[in-house]
């Protein structure tokens, strides 16, 4: 829910959970800006235990997931406990995961920092970690008690963390509604999103989608657009130990994955257009070499969104996608060949 101030909606939420109970995960960029404005207006934080963990994508791991269940321990957290995770996609991933299975589950709330967090990562109850090489490789399927999005948190971000965010957007833009996709151009180049609807119309495009099909056996699918081929390239920046945002990996997938679309679905060529114009103009062009072209397809044969059809011991795996009909009319579980995935990521790469 969108919230001006922090008492009025955790005083309710907490009224019940004794005080000793009550735990805050933040990383180190969020234990600074970020839980001095929550602690000031809910001051019951202040006496409560806080766990920094250690921020980057590397730390999404099964070792800080053990520190954090250690922390609890430790402090003697028994099942009336509630985590409190403040921070962007990776501490509400992994908080929301080791909430979701210390003692067999307790409550957690989230309280995105970022805007990629708010729109997508805080809400919709997946939780995880990145495992034996898989990105979000384990994790649990558990919504939190509350998601509280506060948007003057949006003034501390960076224009490319919101960018980021905004790919998300433009996705459920392009999933469920032009309308969504019109109102978030009017908003660019400035980006000034803390008092416009645009977040809590995202939030409600995610919920509607994850209220239909919360475990993702079909239609949440729509939300992985852009993830396939969006992920295999966040591998490749990370095997060269580049930091890229989320976010722009995501818009040069669906960049890729609307080209797919053009060519098995017929979706107009303009949206294909419109979309390649605005990643050149705000995300620029993913950087790859030869070699991590050649890798991307192999990265998306492992990611766990992709269904990997096989026809018997001797068929090839085959890559799956969600792609779009038109804007608004997604269609998951299509099967795109070899040769089509080359072609697709030929036309991002040439752009
Ligand atoms: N981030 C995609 C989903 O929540 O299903």
């Amino acid at each position: 829910m969108l919230i001006s101030d922090f008492h009025t909606t955790l005083v309710p939420l907490l009224s019940c959970v004794p005080k000793q109970q009550i735990f805050v995960f933040v990383d180190a960029n969020t234990a600074e800006h970020c839980l001095p404005v929550v602690v000031e207006e809910y001051p019951v934080l202040q006496s409560a235990p806080v766990l920094v963990l250690p921020a980057g994508e590397e730390n999404k791991s099964l070792h800080t997931a053990e520190l954090a269940w250690s922390f609890l321990f430790e402090h003697h957290a028994t099942r009336q406990a509630v985590v409190i995770n403040i921070g962007g996609g990776m501490v509400t991933d992994l908080g929301g995961f080791v909430a979701s299975t210390y003692m067999r589950g307790i409550r957690c709330i989230n309280i995105p920092t970022t805007l990629l967090a708010m729109v997508d990562a805080s809400s919709g109850g997946k939780t995880g970690l990145n495992c034996c090489g898989i990105k979000n490789g384990v994790g649990t399927f558990s919504q939190p008690m509350e998601t509280l999005i506060y948007p003057a948190f949006l003034s501390t971000l960076s224009s490319q963390d919101l960018l980021s965010g905004l790919a998300e957007m433009i996705k459920h833009g392009l999933i469920r509604s032009e309308k969504h996709l019109r109102d978030l151009m009017a908003l660019l180049p400035d980006l000034d999103l803390q008092y416009s609807s645009v977040i809590e119309d995202s939030i409600a495009i995610k919920k509607a989608i994850v209220d239909a099909d919360f475990k993702e056996n079909n239609i949440r699918r729509a939300l992985n657009f852009g993830h396939t081929i969006g992920h295999a390239i966040e591998e490749a920046y990370a095997a060269e130990a580049n930091a890229i945002a989320h976010g722009y990996c995501v818009m040069w997938g669906m960049v890729a994955e609307l080209y797919l679309s053009v060519i098995k679905l017929g979706c107009p060529r303009s949206v294909l257009t419109d979309m390649s114009h605005l990643m050149i103009e705000y995300y620029g062009r993913p950087m790859c070499n030869c070699r991590q072209r050649e890798q991307l397809i192999t990265w998306m044969l492992h990611d766990k969104k992709n269904f990997v059809a096989s026809n018997g011991s001797d068929s090839q795996p085959q890559i799956s996608f969600t792609l779009l009909r038109d804007i608004g009319c997604p269609i998951v579980d299509q099967v795109v060949s070899k040769e089509e995935l080359n072609e697709a990521l030929e036309y991002l790469f040439s752009l």
